[in-house]
């Protein structure tokens, strides 16, 4: 798609107005091109660390439209491929995930060890290839792969820029999850897999939009609170005791970190009552006041542009989406945890979890509704703008005195979370990828 053809569908004036043309969420040719130019040119989160412990474990996905696999070799090195075997295409792991020393292609039998290299042609002896052919050519496809604080990323573009520098200002917020244990974080078991009508972007937007939350989350603190009241009536205890971090209207407020990538926050005042906050002194004990803070008592939600969210809020959740179509996003959610916890930190955690951010919990088919409508909502074009203006006047340029304490690395902060200025930095990002001039996708013959 021309870069022409994207541009006029943001109109950024800073100081002035900020608007979005509803068509990127709806327009065909839009969702071709975010196909390439982001979900192919960019690092895409694949899975956690823990998820691919030991030597000969691989995890296959899908990185925009292309079959990845992800191994393990036996040194502990992270290698990434195409899964389509190098003779005729045919995916070479067929599993989610699995555990082998060789991989054996299952059409015409050649057969890969981890690190992609070719080991075997079924009957090479009798084959009358040409003198040209040679076996060593036929390794597997690579491509980029890496990671950061237990985050494995992938990439298909071999010119990507390094993993480190894509996360920019994201990587010490990453560092606030990944170091709630001495020894790292660990997916839960249980991974809940659903599909929504609605945009990918919507999945970004709103996983750092404090606007929404007090009207669409309305019925949980109603309920969160009413579960409350009786306990203490009935003198029984209550086993979830929510999270609230909207009573007493804490400190709060959003900050762009590069790339795409945000961060919205809020102080918890009863912040002792989650899973971490359960362990607050022994936490300030080894991380310091200052990191114990951010960890245990600042509810964050971090976006890592362009596909997953780091929530450490109401519980601990990674959500990470595939775009299926412009109308429809596939997205895999896990419960995430530091290693080792306490078993009552933990049994909180779940329970935090259970009842806000879990497939069936209290939030998620709240905010899928809003995601619903907005995508039916965007089809009447006639109303074609959409509005990013709040707190416009409000935005300061680098961090503001609460993120000073832990980073410099922060393009811009805004004082309320319900300010729309972070849309600016996504949408600013979204389209220096969508109009960037790619390497050709054609691969080498
Ligand atoms: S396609 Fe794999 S061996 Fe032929
Ligand atoms: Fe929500």
């Amino acid at each position: 798609m021309k870069p022409e053809n994207i541009k006029w569908r943001v109109v950024d004036k800073p100081g002035e107005t900020f608007k979005v043309h509803r068509s990127i969420y709806t327009d065909p040719d839009i969702y071709q091109t975010e196909l390439e130019q982001i979900f192919e040119g960019n690092w895409i989160y694949i899975a956690h660390d823990s998820q691919l412990p030991n030597a000969n474990d691989y995890f296959t996905t899908l990185v925009g439209r292309q079959p990845v696999v992800i191994s393990r070799d036996d040194e502990g090195k992270l290698h990434g491929f195409i899964n389509a075997c190098t003779h005729r295409g045919a995916k070479i792991c067929r599993k989610k995930k699995g555990n082998t020393k060789n991989w054996s292609c299952p059409y015409h039998g050649w057969v890969f060890n981890p690190q992609g290299e070719i080991l075997d042609i079924k009957s090479l002896d009798t084959a009358n290839y040409p003198d040209s052919f040679q076996k060593s050519d036929y390794d597997l496809t690579r491509i980029k792969v890496d990671s950061y604080a237990g985050f494995i990323f992938a990439s298909v573009n071999t010119e990507v820029q390094e993993l480190k520098d894509h996360l920019a200002g994201a990587k010490v917020f990453m560092d606030l999850f990944n170091e709630q244990s001495a020894e790292g974080l660990e997916i839960l078991p249980g991974t809940s897999v659903y599909t929504h009508h609605g945009n990918w972007k919507m999945q970004a937007e709103n996983g750092v939009d404090g606007y929404h939350v007090d009207t669409v989350h309305a019925s949980y603190f109603r309920i969160a609170a009413n579960r409350n009241e009786r306990a203490a009536k009935e003198g029984a205890e209550d086993k979830v005791k929510a999270i609230d971090p909207l009573t007493e209207q804490p400190r709060n407020g959003t900050y762009t970190l590069g790339n795409g990538h945000q961060l919205f926050w809020i102080d918890v005042p009863n912040f002792r009552d989650r899973g971490l906050g359960m362990e607050y002194d022994a936490l300030v004990e080894r991380v310091g006041e200052v990191k114990a803070k951010w960890m245990a008592a600042r509810l964050r939600q971090l976006v890592i542009y362009p596909n997953v969210i780091l929530f450490d809020g109401i519980s601990t959740q990674m959500r990470h989406w595939r775009p299926l179509s412009q109308d429809e996003t596939e997205v895999t959610v896990n419960c995430i945890a530091p290693v080792g916890e306490p078993a009552e930190s933990r049994t909180r955690r779940l329970r935090q979890y259970e009842d806000f951010y879990g497939a069936s919990g209290l939030a998620t088919p709240d905010d899928l509704t809003e995601f619903d409508a907005c995508q039916d909502g965007y089809y009447g074009i006639k109303s074609a703008w959409h509005d990013f203006n709040r707190g416009m006047t409000q935005i300061i340029d680098g961090p503001d005195d609460v993120v000073a304490e832990i980073t410099t690395e922060v393009l811009n902060s805004a004082p309320h979370m319900a300010d729309e200025g972070l849309y600016h930095h996504n949408y600013r990002n979204w389209l220096k990828l969508m109009t960037r001039k790619m390497p050709t996708q054609q691969g080498a013959v």
